[in-house]
C-alpha cells in the first residue's frame, strides 16, 4: 500500500560532472529496482542538468532545503525556483539545518507550508540527539518536532508529505539504529499521525529512516512493518552502493 522510497541526500558534495556520471550509472540499473520510488537530492548547482539527464527515467529530484519566501533574500532558494529546476520534493528540517544553522521548529513549519503551497512534496526530517535518547526524551522530542513541523497542515496535504526519522546520533557515524530501535520510533510516529490526523493518514504516510544506511543494513530495516524506505547520506555518494540499497531485498 505504501510504495517504498529510497532517497539519496548528497549534502554538500558533487560537482556537476560528478552528478552526471552518477546519473549515467543509475539509469540502466533502475529497471531492477521496480516498485521503489528513487529520489536524489543533489546540491542546487547540479539540479537542472540532472533533471535533463534523468528525463525519461523514474528518478525524482528533491531540493535539500529552501527558504519560505520569494524576493530580497540574498543567497536563499525558494520552492518555486526548485520546482523550476526540476524538483518534485524538498527536504525540510534536516538535523544539520537545525543544529548547524539554528533552524527552529516554527521556521521549519513555514518551509513545510511554502513547499506544499508550491505543489511540491515535503520530506520532513525529525530525530533526537544521543543525549536526548540517553535521557529517555526520544518520544518527547519526536512529538515536539512533529507538532511544530506539522502545525496548520491538514490531513489532505499529508498525501504529499513524507516523514524521515533520522536519529542525530546515527547520522554520518556508522552507528545505525538497530532495526528494533528504528521500528519503535517509526511506530511512535505513525501512532502520532493517527491521533493528530486520522488512522487513514497514518496508514498511508510514508515514514523513512535515515542514519548510516548501507547495503548491509537496508534489508533488516526494510523488513520492519513501519519502515517505508530510507534517506541515505554517505552511501548515496557512490552509485554502486546507492543502487544496491535501491535494490533492497534482492541479492
Ligand atoms: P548518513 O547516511 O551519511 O548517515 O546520512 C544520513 C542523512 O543525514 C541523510 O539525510
Amino acid at each position: 500500500m505504501r510504495t517504498p522510497i529510497i532517497a539519496g541526500n548528497w549534502k554538500l558534495n558533487k560537482t556537476i560532472d560528478e552528478a552526471l556520471a552518477f546519473a549515467q550509472d543509475l539509469k540502466p540499473a533502475l529497471s531492477k529496482a521496480a516498485n521503489v520510488e528513487i529520489i536524489l537530492a543533489p546540491p542546487f548547482t547540479a539540479l537542472s542538468v540532472l533533471a535533463e539527464a534523468l528525463n525519461n527515467s523514474s528518478v525524482l529530484l528533491a531540493g535539500q532545503n529552501c527558504y519560505p519566501a520569494q524576493g530580497a533574500f540574498t543567497g536563499e532558494i525558494s520552492p518555486r525556483l526548485l520546482r523550476d529546476a526540476g524538483c518534485v520534493a524538498v527536504i525540510v528540517g534536516h538535523s544539520e539545518r537545525r543544529q548547524l544553522f539554528g533552524e527552529t521548529g516554527e521556521f521549519i513549519n513555514r518551509k513545510v507550508k511554502a513547499v506544499l503551497e508550491e505543489g511540491l512534496r515535503v520530506i520532513l526530517c525529525i530525530g533526537e540527539t544521543l543525549q536526548e535518547r540517553k535521557d529517555n526524551q526520544t518520544f518527547k522530542i519526536l512529538e515536539e518536532q512533529l507538532r511544530k513541523g506539522l502545525a496548520g497542515i491538514d490531513g489532505t496535504s499529508m498525501a504529499r508529505l513524507v516523514v524521515a526519522y533520522e536519529p542525530v546520533w546515527a547520522i554520518g557515524t556508522g552507528q545505525t539504529a538497530s532495526s528494533g530501535q528504528a521500528q519503535e520510533a517509526h511506530r511512535f510516529i505513525r501512532d502520532f499521525l493517527a491521533t493528530h490526523f486520522e488512522q487513514a493518514v497514518a496508514d498511508s504516510t510514508r515514514i523513512i529512516y535515515g542514519g548510516s544506511v548501507t547495503p548491509e543494513n537496508i534489508d533488516g530495516l526494510m523488513a520492519q512493518p513501519d519502515i517505508d524506505g530510507a534517506l541515505v547520506g554517505g552511501a548515496s555518494l557512490q552509485s554502486a552502493s546507492f543502487i544496491q540499497i535501491a535494490r533492497f531485498g534482492r541479492v
